[in-house]
């Protein structure tokens, strides 16, 4: 019955694509799309991946899959080699909970850090700076290569996982406490929270792919009709794009009315953002620039 309902909506979801303008879309599974070029098991992996929203089960992820995730993590592309990151390891289930708000088996917290660096050069009898905001995007991209090259060693091995940037809410100030992080250099950018499903999860959220996410040769800026059919795919509970349900029922025609009105402004500040305050503290924003 599952099946037959699953594949009913597959092809609502193609259909409604070709409605659309087929190009706005990405197909969810790849193994259901020959035509989307190459297939091999890199790509059935990546092509798996998909969050797993804090149901984690008991189930523990050895250590010895760990070290295989952190030993892939590390292999991600940087700068000039020098992995201007720090990956805190982290299995005590309350300090995952204080971190972010969730808990699994493992939480990996990956940090834009240039204290080693920083350090080598000093016990050298050199200087290095890194306090301004190229250095923070230098070292922000590295990181990031390095979080995202775990999430898919992870899902290769059969392990779930939770990108949270659950940190960055609430008092920040917890972060250095709870794990004894440098306050300058060092700046908690993604924590990667490891585990197994306790319960699959019933859908797998869909993508955009075509115009204004992947540009030909130049920059294209999207026309009325093309935004038009983005805000009717958002709507489209085949697509599976969105992340309020029920939108409708609260009284929004589109499911981008909800999300303009309701979740991106939410807990909007005036003035400087905790988050903000914090990279400034790290010494990350140039204040003489
Ligand atoms: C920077 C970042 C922060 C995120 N924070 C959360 C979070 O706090 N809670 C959560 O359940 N999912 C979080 N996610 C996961 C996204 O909701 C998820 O990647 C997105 O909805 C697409 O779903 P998929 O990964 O299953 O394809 C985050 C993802 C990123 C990249």
């Amino acid at each position: 019955m599952r099946i037959v309902a699953k594949t009913a909506s597959r092809r609502r979801f193609i259909r409604r694509g070709m409605e659309l303008g087929g190009g706005l879309l990405a197909v969810p599974a790849l193994a259901q799309t020959p035509d989307a070029g190459p297939v091999n098991d890199t790509l059935r992996t990546i092509h798996s991946l998909r969050t797993i929203h804090g149901d984690f089960s008991d189930k523990q992820v050895p250590d010895r899959e760990v070290k295989a995730i952190l030993g892939a993590s590390i292999r991600a592309a940087s700068a000039s080699n020098m992995q201007s990151y720090s990956i805190i390891v982290v299995r005590d289930a309350a300090t995952m909970q204080k971190l972010t708000g969730y808990r699994g088996s493992c939480l990996l917290l990956y940090c834009a850090d240039y204290n080693r660096t920083i350090d080598t050069a000093k016990l050298m009898g050199y200087e290095f700076h890194a306090d301004n905001m190229e250095a923070f995007i230098t070292a922000s991209t590295n990181t990031m290569l390095a979080a995202q090259t775990a999430v898919i060693a992870a899902r290769s091995l059969g392990i779930d996982s939770l990108l949270t940037n659950g940190i960055h809410r609430g008092d920040m100030e917890r972060i250095w406490t709870l794990l004894d992080l440098p306050q300058t250099a060092c700046y908690p950018l993604i924590a990667l929270i490891l585990g197994y499903p306790r319960t699959e999860p019933d859908h797998k959220k869909g993508r955009l792919s075509g115009p204004g996410v992947i540009h030909n040769e130049k920059y294209h800026r999207l026309s009325q009709e093309e935004l038009g059919k983005i805000i009717l795919l958002c709507d489209d509970k085949a697509m599976q794009l969105n992340q309020s349900e029920g939108f409708e029922k609260k009284g929004y025609k589109h499911y981008l009315d909800w999300f303009y009105k309701e979740w991106a402004g939410r807990g909007r500040t005036t003035g400087e953002t905790p988050m903000f305050k914090r990279l400034k503290k790290s010494g990350f924003v140039d204040l003489a620039g």
